[in-house]
């Protein structure tokens, strides 16, 4: 069972169908492998219209909420848990402003994108969120514990 503590924060993150078509994704997961977070959960998702209206329900108000739905299901998305010292905050820092000509250079939308309503990649913004994203996209048993494999490493 996942004991949160020091170290232990994680965060829901999801590459988006545009970023997927134009094979971001290596790019994007060596981000979050060289700053140092570790992967504990990864899949290739098409997204039902369910699920969506789930993540994005406190945006179902919204204008362009539609048209986000729309983006999200055009293709399939790869969903992630990242776990690390402070990662909900970091890894939107890496990730860079929800409009792209906000984000700087260096971020990953500052890097790879300029439209808001292709932006390549979410990330869960607080940690209640991440919690309730990753039990959303996630069932319990498919986050890896890092900690119970330690004593087998290889190398
Ligand atoms: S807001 O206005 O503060 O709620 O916006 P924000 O929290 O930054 O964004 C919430 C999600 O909505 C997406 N978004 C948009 N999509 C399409 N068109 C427009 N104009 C638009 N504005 C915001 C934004 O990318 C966020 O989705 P995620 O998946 O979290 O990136």
């Amino acid at each position: 069972v996942f004991q949160p503590g020091r170290g232990a924060e994680r965060t829901f993150v999801a590459v988006k169908p545009d970023a997927l078509q134009r094979r971001l994704l290596g790019d994007i997961v060596r981000r979050f492998e060289r700053k140092g977070f570790r992967l504990v959960a990864m899949k290739l998702v098409q997204a039902s219209e369910d699920l969506l209206s789930e993540h994005y329900f406190a945006l179902r108000d919204r204008p362009f909420y539609n048209h986000l739905v729309k983006y999200m299901s055009s293709g399939p998305v790869v969903a992630m848990v990242w776990q690390g010292l402070d990662v909900v905050k970091t890894a939107r820092a890496m990730i860079g402003e929800t409009n792209p000509a906000d984000s700087r250079p260096g971020t990953i939308r500052g890097d790879f994108c300029i439209e808001v309503g292709k932006n390549v990649i979410h990330g869960s913004d607080s940690i209640e969120s991440a919690r309730r994203e990753i039990s959303l996209w996630f069932r319990e048993d498919e986050l890896i514990c890092w900690e119970d494999h330690a004593e087998h490493w290889i190398h």
